[in-house]
């Protein structure tokens, strides 16, 4: 969507996948100091994004949405104040039908009432489900929200919910700055696996303004680290929102290494925008690549199955031009080596390495200091 957000893949924290519908004032709040004090803020970890279930049952007299006072003792506008007084940013979460999910008042009906209260308030980000939708088709539901939230006149990045229903990549871009391609994730190696598989075959339609969206992450719900490592690099290769779903107030310090690991989120919020694709994929060896905008290749070799495996490509199968020598710079270990074109891991089952790959032997910005010659990190 064309209104100058989301110009690479949205990052922040979504309470759903940890919480369900156990969402509060506290909780967001806690969650904003906590992105402060740990550093993810400044790693671009920007939305706090409440999900389902900030509702009361009914609206107002005068039509209005009403925040559930138990949970939002200060309203969605109190919240939004404590976080944007944080440098962050509000997300809120409605319903493209006449329900939530959950069964709490929905938009459809109702999109600019619903719009003008999300921007009176201070709403950042909306994430717009597909639940009790009756019917009315696809396109025409998003199509009026999107069109509410513009004529507020406010910033609202729009997610679109729409489970990958309606093949929704083929008409996401004019509507949505992101758009879910799947059902919904659950911390489980086989659901990550089976969402990637759907999500990676997209990359045509995602860019700068529109990215598709495999769902939240897991990473610290209840996958092996290594799954864990996983799914972040996979998420980070296809340009994914970096949206975590897990309680980071209580998240181990092998849980943040992966949520902060900085060469990592470069490789997803790189600005050339462009979404990794599978070069191979063999017996469950797969080896992506996404060309970044220094002219850099983001190589991640993802290994499917239970047992360790040796995965190789060459820098010619990435993209790379043709050169007598490349680094590779591995964004989880840091370790850089040269290479004279092949780019081979043993990598363990159910793993992921991750690869920098610059042609040449220099340091990943192209260039070679005058004095220090090749930099070593
Ligand atoms: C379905 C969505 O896909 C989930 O991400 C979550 O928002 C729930 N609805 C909330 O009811």
């Amino acid at each position: 969507l064309d209104n100058g957000l989301a110009r690479t893949p949205p990052m922040g924290f979504n309470d759903w996948n940890a919480f369900g519908c156990n969402v509060s004032e506290q909780l967001i709040e806690q969650t904003a100091d906590y992105l402060v004090s740990s550093g993810l803020r400044d790693d671009g970890y920007t939305y706090v994004n409440i999900d389902d279930c900030w509702l009361t049952h009914s609206r107002d007299a005068a039509g209005n949405l009403v925040p559930d006072p138990a949970k939002f003792p200060d309203g969605i506008k109190g919240t939004a104040d404590y976080v944007h007084a944080k440098g962050l940013k509000l997300g809120i979460y409605e319903d493209a039908g006449t329900a939530t999910c959950a069964g709490y008042p929905g938009s459809l009906g109702h999109e600019q009432q619903d719009a003008n209260s999300f921007a009176a308030w201070g709403v950042d980000y909306l994430k717009y489900d597909n639940c009790n939708n009756t019917g009315v088709p696809w396109q025409q539901r998003y199509d009026a929200m999107r069109d509410a939230l513009a004529a507020t006149g406010r910033p609202i990045v729009f997610s679109m919910c729409e489970w990958g229903e309606d093949s929704v990549w083929t008409w996401g871009a004019p509507t949505g700055n992101l758009w879910r391609t799947t059902g919904d994730i659950s911390a489980n190696f086989s659901s990550m696996l089976s969402i990637y598989h759907s999500n990676v075959q997209l990359a045509a339609y995602a860019g700068p303004g529109g990215w598709n969206d495999p769902d939240m992450l897991e990473v610290g719900n209840g996958m092996s680290f290594t799954e864990d490592r996983s799914e972040f690099s996979l998420w980070a290769e296809m340009a994914a929102p970096l949206i975590a779903g897990t309680d980071l107030r209580q998240a181990t310090p092998a849980t943040l290494s992966l949520y902060g690991n900085k060469a990592v989120i470069a490789v997803d919020q790189d600005p050339l925008g462009r979404q990794g694709t599978q070069v191979s994929s063999s017996g469950g060896l797969d080896v992506l690549a996404k060309p970044l905008a220094n002219g850099d290749v983001a190589v991640v070799l993802f290994n499917e199955n239970s047992s360790a495996a040796t995965i190789s490509t060459t820098a010619g199968a990435v993209g790379l031009p043709a050169s007598s020598s490349y680094k590779l710079t591995n964004l989880w270990s840091n370790a850089v080596t040269s290479s004279g074109g092949a780019i081979s891991a043993s990598v363990p089952g159910h793993g992921s390495v991750m690869y920098r790959v610059s042609p040449g032997s220099g340091s990943s910005t192209g260039t070679t200091h005058p004095l220090l010659g090749a930099s070593s990190h």
